[in-house]
């Protein structure tokens, strides 16, 4: 157990859908605390340095349009183990295979399959920082 920071964006379906709200106080009952949080108008090149391994992927211009539908709130978490906890409330990437009790299956109603066939971005309305190393990259690229 180590206090560790990690970076967590409110993607745009998130906002849309008012769920915002909901989903912080999850990362606040188990413990994490908000340590900065701010509005960002995401840039190409800013996306481009954030999702770098998924620069040329057939889904990266749904997932740039995606990401820039309106501004996204990052925040700064930190707590106990924050990276990997924060990923568990998270659940699966893809909202269709995401347990019912995470974020992502509860709020989510997108899938991979659907999204694929649309040739966009599957919508699962949280990016959380999946390693340590990431965290420390994302949280010096956003704040
Ligand atoms: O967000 P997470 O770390 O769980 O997943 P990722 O594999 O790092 O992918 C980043 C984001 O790209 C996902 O959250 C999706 O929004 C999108 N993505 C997609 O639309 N289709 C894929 N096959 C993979 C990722
Ligand atoms: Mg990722």
């Amino acid at each position: 157990m180590c206090a560790q920071q990690t970076l967590v964006a409110f993607k745009p379906d998130a906002i849309e859908n008012a769920v915002v709200g909901q989903i912080l106080s999850r990362f606040e009952n188990e413990g994490l605390q908000v340590h900065e949080m701010k509005t960002v108008d995401v840039s190409d090149e800013l996306l481009e340095r954030h999702y770098n391994e998924h620069v040329g992927e057939s889904y990266y211009p749904g997932l740039v349009e995606y990401m820039q539908e309106r501004p996204v709130i990052a925040c700064l978490l930190e707590g106990e183990d924050a990276v990997s906890r924060v990923r568990e409330l998270l659940g699966d990437t893809d909202p269709a295979v995401a347990e019912p009790g995470t974020i992502r299956g509860d709020f989510g109603s997108d899938s991979f399959t659907e999204a694929d066939r649309d040739g966009r971005a599957v919508r699962n309305l949280v990016h959380a920082s999946a390693t340590t190393d990431e965290a420390e990259k994302e949280i010096e690229l956003w704040f």
